[in-house]
């Protein structure tokens, strides 16, 4: 019976072959320029990607050593990783699809982002993966995955094509090798999860994470382009709320989530946004250039709030949709409150990262998998349910079985946490004799 509920990897037939298209402008002053056309300056990469082949962006220095850590198996024993196409496998099929991931996979995924956060320094990049998965969703669209969301379509060369996403490739090839690594752990959620660790490690707060996303399977079922906001529209305001509300997400979030921004760079040749370098640039940490928002751009603080307020440093970009959060007088007074209380800014941008990271998604279990403890129906110990299983495949459960088995037991106001009572068979069975007895006397 286990056997028969647990969900079996499916793979998708997605093609592989086309070209990535990257936006490629020469914008470098401080106030940020408009993104210049796609048409006018963009060029075609190779796709699949290979690691022999020139990186398209020094982000994707990866050293041997962790990259050899990283991989499922030694390349040694499958020389086809050497020549990176553990790259081109997954990301051309795209189709290394399951239906949704495992607790004990996903706690080691984790780690493995760790480590590749602590060798690459690509937090940033990781949190705007998650968040482009996330922010195509749309409220008004009730059927999955119609809505857009958190549903790992960003892995798609279709979408990935998109002018909102470029450069999110090289994120996507620098996790790529823990995807293939478990095939327990969706798309979905690994980029939700690569997400939510990078704000961790970076020094932000705890983010309350579930996990069990559900993958779409093939390109088709990708979001239409320009769901997600404009750095330069002509109406800042308006368009965050456009965009944002579509979301479900309301002005709180808007400014919380905005506060990512203490992470990371803009870069002319992918967005068209920023400077190529700065001081604070220059030397990296990670791939050298572009313009960041704050000083130490790999450190999750509220100084981005501080920063956009006082607009002195030519060094640090302020984007027209950053301005307007101490212009529009509904953000000013988030914006205002964050730049003076970190704690009020982290508490706010946890819950509003966790309900980014789940718009749109399909979670299965439909309660989601908890890493930590903090979902109660996640709670894997004490399983005395599992001790009813019986005959000679006897064995541990999976935590997603586990998880299905609580769910059942819960819809019916049970609890597989605890023995069933030998009086409640006792019960059935004087009201069945009873019964009986009532109808031979009637009989009678
Ligand atoms: C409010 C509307 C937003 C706009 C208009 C916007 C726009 C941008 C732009 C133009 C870039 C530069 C990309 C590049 O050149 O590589 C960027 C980077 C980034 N964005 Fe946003 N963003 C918005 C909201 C968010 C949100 C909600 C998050 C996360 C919760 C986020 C996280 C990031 C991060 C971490 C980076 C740095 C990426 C890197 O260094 O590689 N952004 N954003």
């Amino acid at each position: 019976m286990a056997e028969l509920l647990l969900s079996s990897p499916a793979s998708s037939s997605a093609s592989a072959s086309a070209s990535i298209v990257v936006s490629l402008s020469g914008a470098s002053s401080r106030l940020p320029k408009k993104p210049a056309s796609a048409s006018a300056s963009a060029q075609a990469l190779p796709f699949p990607f290979h690691a022999a082949s020139p990186s398209p962006s020094p982000s994707l220095r990866v050293s041997a050593r962790s990259l050899h850590r990283l991989l499922p198996l030694s390349p040694r024993r499958n020389p086809s990783l050497l020549r990176g196409a553990f790259v081109s496998r997954s990301m051309g099929s795209a189709g290394a699809m399951c239906a949704a991931s495992d607790a004990a996979q996903l706690r080691s995924a984790r780690e493995d982002i760790k480590e590749l956060l602590n060798t690459t320094f690509c937090h940033p990049i990781l949190v705007r993966l998650g968040w482009h998965d996330a922010g195509t969703y749309d409220k008004n669209i009730e059927e999955w995955p119609q809505r857009g969301g958190a549903n790992g379509s960003l892995r798609f060369e279709v979408e990935l094509k998109h002018a909102a996403n470029a450069g999110l490739v090289n994120a996507l090839k620098l996790i790529q090798p823990i995807k293939d690594k478990y095939s327990g752990v969706t798309y979905a959620d690994l980029f939700q999860l690569a997400s939510a660790t990078a704000i961790e490690e970076a020094g932000g707060p705890k983010i309350p994470m579930k996990y069990g996303r559900v993958d779409v399977t093939g390109p088709e079922q990708c979001p239409a382009e320009r769901k997600l906001p404009d750095a330069g529209p002509p109406s800042p305001a308006q368009h965050l709320r456009d965009v944002f509300y579509r979301m479900g997400l309301d002005d709180k979030e808007i400014v919380a989530l905005s506060g990512a921004h203490t992470l990371g760079r803009a870069r002319p040749e992918r967005s068209g946004w920023g400077k190529p370098e700065t001081k604070y640039t220059k030397d990296g940490p990670g791939a050298p250039g572009g313009q960041s928002w704050t000083v130490q751009w790999l450190k999750f603080d509220n100084s981005y709030f501080k920063d956009i307020k006082e607009q002195k440093d030519e060094d640090l970009l302020v984007l027209p949709t950053d301005a307007v959060l101490l212009e529009d007088p509904s953000f000013k007074v988030y914006a205002e409150k964050y730049a003076e209380d970190q704690d009020a800014f982290f508490k706010d941008y946890a819950e509003a990262h966790a309900k980014l990271s789940n718009l749109g998604a399909k979670f299965d279990p439909p309660e989601g998998i908890s890493l930590d403890g903090d979902i109660k129906a996640a709670t894997p110990e004490p399983f005395v349910a599992a001790k009813y299983s019986s005959g000679e495949k006897k064995r541990e459960l999976s935590d997603a079985m586990k998880q299905k088995i609580r769910a059942e037991y819960e819809a019916i106001g049970g609890s597989p946490d605890k023995p069933l009572k030998s009086n409640y068979f006792l019960n059935i069975m004087i009201v069945i004799a009873a019964l009986a007895f009532l109808t031979s006397l009637l009989g009678n």
